[in-house]
């Protein structure tokens, strides 16, 4: 096991990166302990569960709602939390994303932490302090910045999700590495086929060192201003092909990083070498490096991105594998992508 701590404005947190759920007890302060997970999570693991009262959500984007939220106040009441309660999350993204502004705000704020347990969320939403839920189909739009006390990266519990799910925490991998670290991503190269068969120290590895990348980045930047700004690497489109065609997140980003990296080409930043390493590694891991969807379609959405500042939006582009630069680029430069 690995503890990385991170120093935030809005307090400490220690990510214990190859603990287990079932050594949660121990992070626990003595008291009013509240549970909140989802029921595929329930279901697997609630054997493993410490024994608190216990809030069950459903699933899936659909429940990340300001309604999910009054269900959780109601039931802190009816549990008589009070400000000594300590409310742990043990889900994905979606469950911590919730719990942290549940906790947040309840009372003014109670102390939270998270079990983290899928890679997605052990690799990206574990830091950053973010917190929401989504409102009227924008996503994340109400929210606050808070650090959980602590976060439990489980890799044993990955053994259980889809596979889907490994690859939407896969794409954010490499995107860390691509955009800030040669050294992670020629290890991914050399080591992805075990990464997919979920080695453990490799999977540890692979967890640690992208808390570290994002948790460098964010630091640098807390409030999302200019280095933060790498983390959209892939984003951009990624959100456009997301919103289209519909297909998963980490799909949608691997695609997305695939248009960066061609556009970085373009400019004469990247080398055609260096573009095509990083296509042959997605390839490898089995994420696309094209999306089927209507291009007028992926237009719009990219014209509504919230990066746009009048006719340019910013961008992240490479100068090479490890080295990402956020440009502004015109709008058209984008169209004209999609009309060759
Ligand atoms: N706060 C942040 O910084 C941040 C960063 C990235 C993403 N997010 C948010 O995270 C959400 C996506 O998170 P996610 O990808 O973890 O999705 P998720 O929470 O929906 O989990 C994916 C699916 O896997 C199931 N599951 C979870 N753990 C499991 C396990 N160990 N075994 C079997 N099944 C399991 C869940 O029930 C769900 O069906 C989005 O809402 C996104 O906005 C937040
Ligand atoms: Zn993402």
């Amino acid at each position: 096991m690995k503890t990385f701590e991170i120093h935030g404005s809005t307090g400490d947190s220690f990510i214990h990166v190859g603990e287990t759920l079932r050594n949660l007890e121990k992070y626990l302060p003595s008291g009013k302990v509240v549970l909140i997970t989802d029921t595929n999570v329930k279901t697997y693991y609630e054997n493993q569960f410490p024994s608190y009262p216990l809030i069950t959500l459903e699933t899936g984007e659909a429940i990340k709602t300001l309604d999910t939220i009054h269900q959780i106040y109601e039931a802190l009441l009816k549990f008589e939390a009070d400000r000594s309660v300590f409310i742990v999350g043990i889900g994905g993204g979606i469950v911590c994303d919730i719990t942290g502004l549940a906790a947040s705000t309840y009372l003014r704020g109670v102390r939270f932490g998270f079990v983290s347990t899928t890679l997605l969320s052990q690799v990206d939403a574990s830091v950053g302090g973010k917190n929401g839920v989504n409102f009227q189909g924008y996503k994340n739009l109400i929210g606050v910045f808070n650090q959980p006390e602590f976060v439990i990266c489980d890799i044993e519990l990955l053994n259980t999700l889809p596979e889907k799910e490994i690859l939407n925490g896969m794409a954010e991998i490499v995107k860390h590495a691509v955009i800030e670290d040669a050294d992670l991503f020629a290890y991914l190269e050399k080591h992805s086929q075990k990464a997919l068969a979920l080695d453990i120290d490799i999977i540890e590895k692979l967890v640690y060192d992208s808390i570290v990348i994002k948790s460098g980045i964010v630091n640098q930047d807390e409030l999302e201003k200019g280095a933060r700004r790498k983390l959209n690497f892939g984003h951009t489109f990624g959100h456009a092909f997301e919103k289209t065609a519909g297909v998963p997140h980490g799909e949608a980003v691997s695609a997305g990083m695939a248009a960066a990296v061609a556009i970085s080409v373009k400019r004469g930043r990247l080398s055609n070498e260096n573009a095509a390493r990083i296509k042959t590694l997605l390839q490898r891991i089995g994420l696309p490096v094209a999306i089927r969807a209507e291009r007028k379609k992926v237009f719009d959405a990219l014209k509504k991105d919230k990066k746009r500042e009048g006719d340019h939006i910013y961008f992240v582009l490479l100068d090479g594998i490890g080295k990402a630069v956020v440009d502004q680029i015109p709008l058209t430069e984008l169209e004209a992508l999609f009309v060759n």
